[in-house]
């Protein structure tokens, strides 16, 4: 039997962190971080997430605005808009929920975003900065899912490890943080042949591929370390990428859907927020 990493009960310890690091900003800066969200159209999903972005922000002091737009706003009306909370010097995060609506330019949007307020670390300075090594603001999943390794000291060094997904806003910058941590990382995508062959020799498997139950037991080798990124609804629940029954059974340590790497995901938002605080700030 595998044991379960729980990003609820990780991502609590930080957040406790957290509130008492924003405590002493406040005292010193007379302000809470401030973090803005700019929310397009009605999607339900992006509705709920950036609500529970709001909550996550109160439970640890920082302040959070959402900006609703409508649907039919077009591409100016919203790079306008960014361009006043670049400007602004009480926002110290932006973040823009995706998918936006077919009419509007998704990198045109992101590669607006100050480089310095980008909780998300999808602007190409923060991409290019991941990529050379250098300081950057690191997207929030792909560094949820290192913390998650690290808190349970699971040695990175020579491991293989097999990054399921290619995406820029996990998988992509996921295999660049795990080489930094000198894993051997092979990506495997949609197109990859004998998929199997190459997992059932993963030190580590970590799937981002969006398929429900698509990670079987026949994929995993016995004490494989197994992190699931996958958010999908199966039966109108909410379910990973990994058969979670069968692969618990072979695996060393695994996460959950939910309550693996979701509530990591929105720990490290706030640290980003607090991380562009402080940068803003010079401190
Ligand atoms: N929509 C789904 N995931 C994300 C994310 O990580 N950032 C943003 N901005 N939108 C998203």
């Amino acid at each position: 039997m595998s044991k379960i990493i729980s990003g609820v009960s990780l991502s609590q310890e930080i957040k406790s962190k957290m509130k008492e690091e924003v405590k002493q900003l406040v005292k010193i800066f007379n302000r809470p971080p401030h973090l803005a969200v700019i929310c397009v159209g009605d999607n339900p999903a992006s509705i709920s997430y950036v609500k529970g972005k709001e909550k996550d922000c109160l439970e640890v002091g920082i302040k959070a605005t959402t900006i609703h737009l409508d649907e039919k706003v077009s591409e100016k009306t919203l790079l306008d808009l960014i361009k006043s909370l670049n400007e602004d010097r009480t926002v110290d995060g932006i973040l823009v929920q995706l998918p936006l609506p077919k009419t509007i330019d998704e990198q045109k949007v992101l590669d607006f975003i100050a480089p310095m307020k980008d909780v998300d670390g999808f602007h190409p300075n923060n991409v290019a900065s991941l990529y050379l090594k250098r300081t950057s603001i690191q997207p929030c999943t792909p560094k949820g899912v290192i913390k998650l390794l690290k808190s349970e000291n699971i040695n990175l060094e020579g491991v293989n490890a097999c990054v399921i997904g290619r995406s820029n806003i996990v998988g992509m910058p996921l295999a660049k943080m795990l080489l930094d941590e000198n894993a051997t990382v092979t990506i495997c995508h949609s197109k990859t042949k004998n998929l199997e062959e190459i997992t059932k020799c993963a030190d580590l498997i970590i799937s981002c591929v969006g398929k429900p139950k698509f990670i079987k037991a026949s994929m995993v080798k016995d004490g494989c370390v197994v992190i699931d990124v996958g958010v999908n609804r199966l039966n109108g629940k909410l379910c990973g990428d990994v058969d979670f029954d069968e692969v618990s059974k072979k695996a060393s340590y695994i996460t959950k859907v939910p309550g693996g790497v979701g509530p990591m995901t929105r720990c490290c938002l706030l640290e980003n927020t607090i991380l562009t605080f402080k940068l803003n700030n010079k401190i």
